[in-house]
């Protein structure tokens, strides 16, 4: 663990972007951890089959050690190298949607460090579409381990300074390469079985995985659901959550959501309002902040505007429900459990 600062290195120009993946990659190489952009949200890597420096990433999150991490690679090979068994539908999932934002669970291969899946015999296997993180596992040559780069159960970062903010005294490193192109966590789902389904929603829906691979999927568990918690213990119902407490609701207009405040006893000035279609006007409530009425935008704008309330010192945010429906299945799957 370093002492005193983290050096943000900006990527911005080629010669920045160069210099940051040599910097990275050897600070990789000599088993630290550094905390690195992808299009999800920004994750702490270390080289996965290190597990000195894999244990260091659960000492710095406070993770537990039944959560297992999953692995980056930038590769069909080198996802092959992860695995002891590489079913069809992996390779029907890759094509789809590979490089992006979906982690697939398969069997592991043996030379994965027990630490990496935390003893269970799957490893979950992502290649990001980023391209800072994509040209640092290239010039590793070895798989990256990489959870969210925040402490445990707190909000992930989509930018640099958010891991700043939470991280920059525990950490020597952290690579600025912008805003999350899509600012939560990616989809996972679980192949290892007979029946594969999602054990957590993301921005590649039910939709997109049908019509990619001509069958339905269902989801595994809700946020209480002991099964899905045992399956993928990053799934316990509290999780990607603002500091202050958060409701999700519906109203009709301003005066109904004046009420619900009311009989809620809100308090009246930590409170944060976000809005994506009833923005209440009236000056009666003293924070506003309005939210693309869009799935992707509004994905891609929730932690930012999240991390804004708590570093605001809110109170209390009160969030418009989104709709129903596939695509903002992962927006209304965070928001539930941030409201946990
Ligand atoms: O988009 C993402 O997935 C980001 C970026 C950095 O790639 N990473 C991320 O990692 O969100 P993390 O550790 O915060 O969340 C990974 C989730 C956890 O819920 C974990 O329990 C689950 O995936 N997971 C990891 N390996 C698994 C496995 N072998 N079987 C079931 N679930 C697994
Ligand atoms: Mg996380």
């Amino acid at each position: 663990m370093s002492s005193g600062r983290a050096e943000v290195l900006p990527t911005h120009t080629p010669p920045l972007f160069a210099a940051a993946v040599a910097r990275a990659v050897a600070c990789l190489r000599a088993g630290e951890v550094v905390a690195l952009p992808t299009e999800t949200v920004y994750g702490l890597a270390a080289n996965a089959l290190d597990p000195r420096a894999v244990a260091r990433i659960f000492e710095l999150k406070g993770r537990p050690a039944h959560n297992p991490i999953i692995i980056h690679v930038a590769s069909r090979v080198l996802a092959l190298q992860c695995a002891s068994q590489w079913p069809a539908l992996a390779d029907q999932l890759g094509a789809a949607f590979w490089p992006g934002p979906l982690t697939l669970v398969v069997p592991r291969s043996s030379h994965i460090p027990d630490i990496v899946t935390a003893g269970g015999p799957t490893v979950g296997i992502r290649w990001p579409q980023h391209p800072f993180m994509q040209a640092v596992i290239r010039e590793c040559g070895f798989p990256l381990a990489a959870p969210s780069a925040n402490l445990s159960n707190q909000l992930s970062p989509t930018c640099a300074s958010h891991v700043e903010r939470s991280l920059g005294d525990r950490l020597s490193l952290i690579v600025d390469g912008g805003d999350a192109n899509v600012g939560l966590e990616s989809t996972v789902v679980d192949l290892s079985g007979p029946n594969p389904r999602i054990l957590r929603p993301g921005m590649i829906d039910a939709t997109a995985l049908a019509r990619a691979t001509g069958f339905s999927w269902a989801t595994d568990g809700g946020p209480a659901e002991d099964s899905a918690v045992r399956k993928s213990p990053g799934l316990l119902s509290r999780h990607y959550s603002p500091r202050a407490r958060l409701l999700v609701w519906h109203w009709q207009d301003e005066a109904d959501l004046n009420r619900q405040l009311q009989a809620a006893k809100a308090p009246a000035n930590n409170l944060w309002i976000l809005a994506h279609t009833r923005i209440p006007l009236a000056g009666k409530i003293p924070h506003v902040c309005v939210i693309p009425d869009d799935p992707e935008a509004y994905a891609r704008a929730l932690y930012g505007e999240l991390h804004r309330c708590d570093e605001s010192g809110a109170e209390l945010i009160v969030v418009e429900a989104p709709p129903e429906g596939t695509a903002w299945a992962a927006v209304a799957d965070r928001l539930r459990r941030a409201a946990t």
